[in-house]
């Protein structure tokens, strides 16, 4: 018997980052929004924990017990007094280090499966405060939709959106370390004084009544900068996005994935195109949102 996870990757239509904290994070005022690019979670009863990977960047997703799927496995395995004896296989499709919470997603996908492979019937809480422990993003990565997340982006409250937002992402040649981001972050802010995040009231008008060009008018990434400085080459990619059409262009979360908010999904298939004919990118994928949660199929 094995269980299939679907789970989906986010775009952080606002990430207003505070000062860093003494424990090293940042508080943070997080929009996510869940986009319908998938990984799926194949758990399946093994002799011990084993990680499998396909896709096309299979080959940069680590095996051992360093991928946070099999860390989410381990974690609900002791919850419960068992051995996390089971093989995961994902299915990968969302850019790996790409600012698109893909290792997040493959987290909650591995313990929503294990959950339900070994019966342990983990309640919603728990299942949610196991996720904050993994990472900052995995709670939002279960719940899917759109949220927005306090404290170090795991503290959620569900938000509404009121119709369909057409997506373009540009997937970059390499990765960017979301910790190296964030100490970016920090030296270029060193010496000014960092507000206090908070979510932009016109943002979430904007989600709630699905408007996607006032969405385009509010959305902002604080780490946008700090990306740019260490992947300087970004800010072709978001150049060739605007001048295609897009209502707006950022950096998805910690990049190196750049985001295009279009009109409609004829828009996103035009800016797709133009992207790809730019050269400024690796390859250019499109995505409705908002999309669910972590989903058993
Ligand atoms: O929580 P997660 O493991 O995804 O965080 C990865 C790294 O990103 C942290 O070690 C920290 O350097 C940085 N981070 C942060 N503030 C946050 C979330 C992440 O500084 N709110």
């Amino acid at each position: 018997m094995s269980v299939t996870v679907r789970v989906p990757a986010k775009v952080n239509v606002q990430l207003a980052v505070g000062g860093a904290r003494p424990d090293g994070f940042h508080d943070l005022a997080n929009v996510f929004l869940a986009v319908g690019l998938y990984d799926e979670v194949t758990a399946t009863p093994a002799d011990e924990l084993r990680i499998t990977c396909e896709g096309p960047d299979a080959g940069q997703v680590p095996l051992d017990r360093t991928n946070l799927a099999a860390r989410a496995a381990i974690a609900l395995a002791e919850r419960h007094g068992l051995a996390p004896d089971v093989h995961l296989h994902i299915a990968k499709d969302i850019p790996v280090a790409g600012g698109m919470a893909g290792g997040s997603a493959d987290a909650a996908g591995a313990l929503l499966a294990c959950d339900t492979l070994w019966g342990t019937n983990t309640s919603r809480d728990e299942l949610l405060e196991i996720c904050a422990e993994l990472g900052s993003d995995v709670p939002f990565s279960l719940v899917g939709g759109a949220a927005l997340g306090t404290g170090r982006g795991e503290r959620l409250r569900a938000l509404e959106v009121g119709g369909t937002f057409h997506w373009v992402f540009a997937v970059a040649d390499g990765g960017l370390s979301t910790p190296a981001v964030y100490g970016e972050f920090d030296r270029l802010s060193e010496g000014v004084r960092v507000p206090e995040p908070v979510a932009s009231q016109e943002l979430l008008d904007a989600l709630a009544k699905g408007d996607a060009a006032a969405l385009a008018a509010a959305v902002s990434n604080d780490l946008q900068p700090a990306a740019l400085s260490l992947f300087p080459s970004l800010t072709g990619t978001l150049d060739a996005g605007r001048a295609a059409g897009a209502l707006a262009a950022l950096v998805s979360g910690s990049g190196p994935t750049t985001a295009f908010l279009t009109r409609d999904a004829g828009g996103a298939q035009a800016v797709a195109q133009a992207l790809l004919a730019s050269g400024t990118c690796r390859t250019a994928r499109v995505a409705p949102s908002p999309a669910p949660g972590a989903t058993v199929l």
